[in-house]
């Protein structure tokens, strides 16, 4: 039998035939075979005796700092903690400095970022307010993935707030648009509650449920009027999950490990600075909605939001802290402990971060275990259970809220299109990442 590049051997491979006991090979980057082979030799072979072979999992939505805030993380250290936390392939946003806004941004921060990925990448195209007219022309670029926009101000200066300026974006091309659903002008108003004194407690009373909630509705009205699909990314609310409810032909819907894991107002209280985040954790009956939603097919994806920031700038007193939190290294462990704790099927697990991130974003040749497709794979121990500790951290900031935490569910390999890039937690090779393929990209090419 001829040779592969790779042969993953003995594993329980999530094909599109069910879960199955299954050898799967790689040739070339891409699924060459997938059966029972014995007989067949590679050049470098995994034994996944009782191990699980997953489709390479994809996080939507982290935060790479590239350019300008790599004293955070920077797409090396960034792509690297992702592999060695199970994840294949990342979509990294637009919120650096500069914002990546135009076709010059963009060109500047795909060169920076060449050879020194682990992974594979998409970009969002960040909404400006005043890019309005140019967001078209962009989206065919290598590695585009869609478009972000800020409907309330977060971290970094991006910001398209006031419903005329939503629409022209909405306006403007035909991509995915990720949307992070706050309201600036309930933001503004309320910022007092925040700088009240009352520390940090004060995040989700400040960010309230209507801040939220106003965003979303808007947003799914000027989807409407523009019949473009938006994406709402790490929905927060018992609120927005009845509404977005009745509107799954038109948005898509992403929810975070942390949403589904952390509670207010214990949160707060244990990890103070470290649990805020844009739009914030909340109770425990938000949380729970979440579940729900999540259970009844309303949520479409999980993204990490990995969004790091130093213990120094997270030191500093609140309201005077940076939002957001690491999570791209602690997606897979945290999220396969909700499964062992019978939270959600391994099967779900897999739709949510990589079945539903290709079909919803159309990225070419990824999302599943099929021939022909790229040979991207996180293997999986659902049995091993250890802790997130500190030094299994490899990101910049140097911490998680999820530290110490003991998990039952561990990543032990991740591979990219053939390539073992993590095994056993030891880094392989070198970075082998490249822009991802988008269909509607393929298909504007003439
Ligand atoms: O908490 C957050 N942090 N929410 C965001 O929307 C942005 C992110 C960041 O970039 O720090």
């Amino acid at each position: 039998m001829a040779g592969f590049d790779l042969l993953i051997r003995g594993g329980t491979a999530l094909t599109p035939a069910g879960r199955e006991r299954t050898d799967v090979a790689v040739r070339g980057g891409r699924i060459a075979a997938i059966g029972d082979l014995s007989r067949a030799a590679a050049e470098t072979t995994i034994d996944a005796a009782g191990l699980h072979v997953l489709p390479g999992l994809i996080d939507t939505q982290v935060h790479f700092r590239e350019p300008g805030l790599e004293h955070k993380e920077d797409f090396e250290s960034g792509t690297r903690a992702a592999v060695a936390g199970g994840i294949a392939g990342v979509f990294d946003m637009p919120n650096t400095r500069p914002a990546i806004t135009d076709a010059d941004t963009y060109a500047r921060k795909l060169e920076g970022v060449a050879g020194r990925s682990w992974c594979d990448h998409g970009h969002y195209v960040g909404a400006s307010g005043d890019n309005s007219d140019s967001l078209a022309a962009l989206e065919p670029l290598p590695g585009c993935c869609g478009v972000k926009m800020f409907m309330g101000s977060s971290t970094g200066d991006l910001l398209v707030a006031g419903e005329e300026a939503q629409r022209r974006v909405m306006a403007s091309g035909r991509r995915r648009v990720a949307v992070h659903c706050e309201d600036e002008a309930r933001l503004r108003e309320r910022r007092p509650l925040a700088e009240a004194g009352g520390g940090v407690a004060r995040h989700p009373l400040w960010r309230d449920e209507a801040c939220a909630l106003d965003a979303t509705r808007a947003i799914v009205g000027l989807a409407r009027e523009a019949g473009r699909r938006v994406h709402i990314l790490h929905v927060t609310t018992a609120e927005e999950m009845d509404f977005l409810g009745a509107h799954k032909d038109i948005a898509t819907v992403e929810v975070t490990p942390q949403h589904l894991t952390l509670a207010a107002p214990d949160c707060y209280a244990e990890l103070g600075t470290l649990a805020q985040m844009n739009p914030p954790i909340r109770d425990a009956a938000h949380r729970e909605r979440l579940w729900r939603a999540l259970g009844e097919g309303v949520v479409d994806v999980i993204g990490s939001d990995h969004a790091p920031h130093t213990l120094a700038e997270k030191g500093r007193t609140y309201p005077d802290t940076p939002s957001g939190m690491p999570g791209v290294q602690t997606l897979v462990p945290v999220m396969l402990d909700h499964v062992h704790a019978g939270r959600l099927t391994l099967e779900r697990l897999v739709a949510l971060l990589a079945g539903n991130p290709a079909r919803i974003f159309g990225i070419a040749g990824k999302g599943r275990i099929a021939v022909g497709c790229d040979g991207d794979f996180t293997i999986v121990d659902l049995k091993a259970r250890r802790a997130i500790a500190a030094d299994w951290l490899v990101g910049k900031c140097g911490w998680s809220p999820f530290l110490d935490r003991t998990v039952t569910g561990w990543p032990l390999a991740t591979v990219v299109r053939g390539h073992v890039a993590m095994l056993d937690g030891e880094l392989l090779g070198a970075p082998v990442g490249a822009p991802m393929r988008f269909e509607e990209a393929l298909r504007a090419r003439p």
